[in-house]
């Protein structure tokens, strides 16, 4: 079987795309150091504990795997972190990645899926956004994962290096059948912490702003399913294997949900009450996030159909009583 290195793979959506990989007949070799991620999480693979920055180790993994390609989750990616720690999110986002694009190249494996974010658009008042909207990051998260693009399509000019690289809007959901699920530490994404918060498990959520010029004053986003998203990445590499050139896909619904309106889902699909408070807006957001783009269905054949916000609401809920990671 082929391997496939998965840097990251013992992360939230890492995870997921091992398991999804492994569905579609390759071997996932996870590649973490577990700062953020968990070893209970790789169940789909082998798992090689590594740093990205770790030059000799990767030179030693890919002689060891020789993987046909890189999908490259690996990252910090908090927004507040990355305004607070500018240095770290460079030195751990951009070095590591370049540490890892050349240990690929070096290698031979020409093949590499990477983990964007629409954090790299920015804020566009009314501008759709599709592939080709400007990208002017708000935050220094999203300016780490412009620059790796950057660096890929300089490798791919230089070297050859194939890319298909996903901008992704925010990730939600979990496995169904509940073998991984989401985890972050901290978590700061909505959905879990409405779900921690519903169940006791911490005090409140705060709305960071509801001043924000919305119909509700909250913040706009557009949620995928992480099965979803995972599967445009066993697409993505098709593509790659099947020798198209580099591109570039959003992955996002193009349905846009205020704040205000996930808590009302999520108080519906758990039938209880969401407690949470009202805050100040909090640096590096965008008002609205919502993709414009139908190119990942029309050229992928994507088709997100589990990116319903119950669904993904109650995927997450299933997670959230009953899986768990001990380490
Ligand atoms: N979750 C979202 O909504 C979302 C949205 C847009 C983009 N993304 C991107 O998707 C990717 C995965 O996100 P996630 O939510 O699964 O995060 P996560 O924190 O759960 O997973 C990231 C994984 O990378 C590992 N890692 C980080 N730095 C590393 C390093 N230097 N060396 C080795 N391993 C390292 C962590 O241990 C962790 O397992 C990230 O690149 C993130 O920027 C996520």
């Amino acid at each position: 079987m082929s391997n496939v290195l998965v840097t990251g793979g013992a992360g939230y959506i890492g995870s997921h795309a091992c398991k999804a990989l492994k569905a579609a007949g390759f071997t996932p070799v996870t590649y973490d150091n577990l700062v953020t991620g968990w070893k209970d999480s790789v169940k789909f693979g082998p798992f090689e504990q590594g740093e990205l920055s770790d030059r000799s180790r990767l030179d030693a993994v890919f002689a060891q795997y020789q993987p046909v390609a890189v999908m490259h989750f690996a990252a910090l990616s908090q927004v507040g972190e990355a305004m607070s720690e500018p240095g770290r999110y460079w030195r751990n986002n951009v070095e590591g990645s370049l540490t890892l694009i050349e240990a690929a190249t070096a290698a031979g494996c020409l093949n590499f899926v990477f983990s964007s974010t629409c954090a790299t658009y920015g804020e566009h008042d009314n501008v759709v956004l599709d592939e080709g909207t400007p990208q002017e990051p708000l935050n220094a998260y999203g300016a780490s994962k412009r620059a790796v693009e950057d660096i890929l399509r300089d490798f791919g000019a230089a070297y050859g290096l194939k890319s298909v690289i996903f901008r992704y809007f925010n990730v939600a959901g979990a496995d169904p059948e509940g073998e991984v699920g989401e985890h972050h530490r901290p978590e700061t994404h909505l959905i879990p912490v409405m779900l921690e918060a519903i169940d006791g498990k911490r005090p409140a959520l705060t709305i960071n702003g509801t001043d924000y010029d919305t119909p509700d004053g909250t913040c706009i986003r557009d949620y995928v399913h992480v099965m979803d998203l995972v599967d445009a990445h066993v697409l993505g590499l098709k593509w790659l294997q099947d020798g198209k050139e580099s591109r570039v896909f959003n992955l996002g619904t193009g349905k846009g949900f205020s704040v205000r309106e996930v808590i009302d889902a999520s108080g519906a699909v758990t039938n209880r009450e969401v407690p949470y408070s009202e805050g100040p807006r909090r640096a590096g957001d965008a008002t609205k996030l919502v993709s414009g783009s139908t190119r990942a269905a029309a050229e992928l054949g994507w088709t997100p159909d589990r990116s319903t916000m119950p669904q993904m609401i109650a995927d997450a809920w299933r997670w959230h009583q009953n899986g768990h990671y001990e380490g």
